[in-house]
């Protein structure tokens, strides 16, 4: 595995790979949900390139850039042990040349859900994966369905700009409990991980509920209020019931339809979603304790 950080380093050994090119962009601290991602790139591509970097430009002000968990060593051993062929772990200034003036919006799909609650944030997503994708120039971009929006959002991104042939979004990896996996976990003390557990369980009671019927965009919103609402360390953000496409919010009788949640639980806020209209084998299957 070839670990490289300036531009010109990535192109030369850009240049050294054959076939079809897999990427999946990182912010790092990884776990099995990213690692599904460099699995599903083996399978589908001849190479895997990773990309490494906590993006400034999609934190806010207040936000937890600084704080943000990062483990070098131990994420370049899991990608090597993953079989990824090259990985790129650049500076700032790798990314952002000094005077950088070039950013990317995705109107429409960002003025939602994470993109209300935390503006700018899309800017920053659209405008490093536009360069990751613009030096990397893969085929195929692998991203997880666990940021429902931001896969919605890096879709259109490709499609509009060319940037890659195709957008692979991979199942949600998640606890034998049914918590998704995320960087930001590591923030969770053990009471607040066993409050986290509100998160996943609001998403089983609204998957129970379209399962046995209910189709009513404010009963299945309701239903997932009140289990987050027994929780009083949950603190709610939004409880969103989407178009999984569009992501506006459906009311009304609906057929397909993304349940989304923002809940902050101690110190990280926690996001997770569902597609209440598509199996969802991890979330459905009977919970384990462990
Ligand atoms: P990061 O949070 O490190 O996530 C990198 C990729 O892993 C994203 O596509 C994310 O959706 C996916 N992922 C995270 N948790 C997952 C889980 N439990 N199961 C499956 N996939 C999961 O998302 C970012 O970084 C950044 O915004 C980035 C796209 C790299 C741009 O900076």
């Amino acid at each position: 595995m070839k670990v490289v950080t300036t531009r010109a380093e990535l192109r030369a050994a850009r240049a050294g790979l054959d076939g079809s090119v897999g990427f999946v962009p990182t912010m790092g601290y990884l776990h099995d949900g990213h690692l599904a991602l460099v699995a599903a790139a083996r399978e589908r591509c001849s190479a895997v390139v990773a990309s490494i970097f906590v993006n400034p430009t999609q934190f806010g002000p207040t936000e937890d850039l600084a704080a943000y968990p990062r483990d070098l060593d131990r994420d370049l051993a899991r990608l090597e042990a993953a079989g990824v062929d090259l990985v790129w772990t650049p500076a700032v200034e790798d990314v952002y040349p000094p005077g950088f003036a070039t950013y990317v919006d995705v109107e429409g799909l960002t003025g939602v859900l994470e993109g209300a609650s935390r503006p700018g944030h899309f800017r920053g997503v659209a405008t490093v994966v536009t360069i990751l994708l613009s030096l990397v120039r893969p085929q195929m971009m692998f991203v997880g369905r666990k940021d429902l929006q931001q896969s919605v959002v890096l879709r259109r991104l490709a499609a509009d700009l060319g940037l890659a042939d195709e957008v692979v979004v991979c199942p949600t990896v998640r606890e034998p409990d049914g918590l998704a996996l995320s960087s930001r976990n590591a923030y969770l003390d053990p009471e607040h991980r066993r409050a986290a557990l509100v998160v996943s369980t609001a998403l089983r009671a609204a998957r129970a509920a379209y399962r046995d019927g209910e189709r009513d965009a404010v009963t299945l919103r309701r239903i997932m209020h009140d289990v987050l609402a027994a929780e009083p360390r949950a603190e709610v953000d939004y409880v969103s019931l989407a178009d999984p496409d569009t992501l506006v919010e459906l009311d009304g009788e609906v057929t397909r339809a993304a349940a989304s949640l923002a809940v902050r639980v101690g110190v990280p806020r926690l996001i997770d979603n569902s597609l209440l209209h598509d199996p969802d084998p991890e979330l459905d299957r009977p919970m384990s304790t462990a």
